[in-house]
């Protein structure tokens, strides 16, 4: 198994430009299953979460061709060969799931495997399946694989009872071609909402308020084809401006939007880091002056974001004060804390609240990447770390950043992969 090895660093210094984001280009891959004609996307990032949804789509017997070099994917509808989603792919991707909506809605029929639970908490799918009820579905969710039927699907009414991201896209799609005007109720706001709703909308959907609350959607015969860039990771942005902060550096993020990253923005500037929205970039230092605690509740967007938790947590470690994170999205999302106590964090849980001392001496250790954004933070904290911390089960941090340890060491960092 490979693993990084991560060594002590002075600042960060240089620039790095932000891949296309992962969370949006998973649901809108999905979203071609609706398309009668061929579909062009560009700025894809090269993960193997993006790799698992090309599977997807062939496995329902679609043509798909990656070019991950030019950052795009072509893909061309051709005739379902099935209705199911394959088993391995949900058991590997949970992002999976997002195919049911559109497989629904155009072949009248899915099946897609109960996606279970994970390292960061229970993750039901029961208002992905409320919505689906709503639109007319016939839902059998008493056995795995969950199935949805309905001959045609008519408009309907949903109340999420938690802003859910995947819920949203998932209904937001089969709607498209449900017959008359959805409404989604305490819709999720997220970015990756806003990019998914404009590239069916260029199939030929009608979609309003996406990003806000309350979103509509009027039903249509059938969706085109469609060209469409998917917009920059927000979280891998605010991965680097952590970076930037935690070592103490001055980096300049290209292919950012500084308006999706402004709890983050806002929260290191609480710290002292300086954040500036330039042409070129966002730049980040955190090199003019000492840096200071401040506490953090992650909430939907556009409050700060589950997916930064941990990063931020591995820089409150560093700075003067003591801090206290809680994590309102996802009931389990601490497993990192324990993985950066090994490596001397000192970080203790008082009910659902973190309690981070500040100032801490890090030290290298021997550290497993719980999943996706606990194994970056833990590349973060072993950069401040003195000695060498190595990080294993790093599959998880490929599956959803490009390239990270190429771009980390254009900026300076000492970070390589080793195959055991
Ligand atoms: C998406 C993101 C993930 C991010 C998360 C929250 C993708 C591919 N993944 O995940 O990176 O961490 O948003 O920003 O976009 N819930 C229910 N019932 C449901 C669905 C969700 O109770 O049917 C709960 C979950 O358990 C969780 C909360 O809602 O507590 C948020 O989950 P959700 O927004 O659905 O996250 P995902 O779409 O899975």
């Amino acid at each position: 198994m490979a693993k990084y090895l991560v060594e002590k660093n002075g600042p960060l210094r240089g620039e790095v430009a932000i891949s296309g984001a992962k969370n949006a280009v998973l649901p809108i891959l999905a979203a071609t299953i609706l398309a009668e004609g061929p579909c062009e996307i560009l700025e894809v990032p090269a993960l193997r979460d993006v790799d698992v949804m090309c599977r997807l789509l062939r496995g329902v017997g679609f043509h798909v061709e990656e070019y991950y070099e030019e950052g795009r994917i072509l893909v061309e509808p051709r005739k379902l060969t099935t209705d199911e989603v394959p088993r391995d792919l949900v058991k590997k991707m949970r992002a999976s799931f997002l195919a049911m909506g559109p497989l629904l809605a155009k072949a009248g029929q899915a099946m897609v495997a109960a996606p279970g639970g994970c390292t960061i908490g229970a993750r039901p799918i029961d208002l992905h399946l409320k919505g689906f009820r709503a639109l007319g579905a016939t839902v059998d969710d008493g056995g795995d694989p969950i199935s949805a039927r309905a001959d045609k699907l008519t408009a309907g009414k949903v109340y999420l009872d938690f802003p859910s991201v995947g819920a949203t896209e998932n209904i937001m799609m089969a709607a498209t071609l449900a017959e008359g005007v959805t409404v989604i109720e305490n819709a999720a706001e997220e970015p990756e909402i806003v990019d998914l709703a404009n590239f069916l909308n260029k199939m030929g959907a009608k979609i309003k308020g996406a990003g806000t609350d309350t979103v509509r959607i009027e039903g249509v015969q059938a969706l085109h084809g469609a060209k469409h860039a998917v917009i920059p990771d927000r979280i891998e942005t605010g991965t680097f401006m952590v970076a930037a902060a935690i070592t103490r550096g001055d980096v300049l993020i290209k292919n950012a939007l500084p308006d999706h990253v402004k709890a983050v923005t806002a929260k290191l500037m609480e710290c002292g880091v300086t954040v500036e929205d330039l042409e070129e970039g966002i730049r980040v230092r955190g090199d003019r002056g000492p840096l200071a605690s401040t506490d953090i509740k992650t909430m939907p967007y556009p409050g700060f974001p589950t997916d930064m938790q941990s990063q931020f947590m591995a820089l409150m470690t560093t700075v003067k004060g003591t801090s206290v994170i809680v994590e309102k999205v996802f009931e389990n999302r601490y497993m990192h804390i324990g993985e950066l106590n090994r490596m001397g964090a000192g970080i203790r849980i008082e009910g659902n609240n973190a309690v981070i001392p500040g100032e801490q001496r890090l030290h290298g250790a021997q550290v497993i990447a719980t999943d996706l954004r606990a194994g970056a933070a833990l590349v973060l904290a072993g950069l401040r770390a003195e000695g060498v911390t190595e990080v294993s089960e790093i599959y998880h941090i490929e599956r959803g950043y490009a390239d990270f340890i190429g771009k980390l060491q254009a900026l300076g960092a000492k970070i390589t992969k080793v195959e055991d």
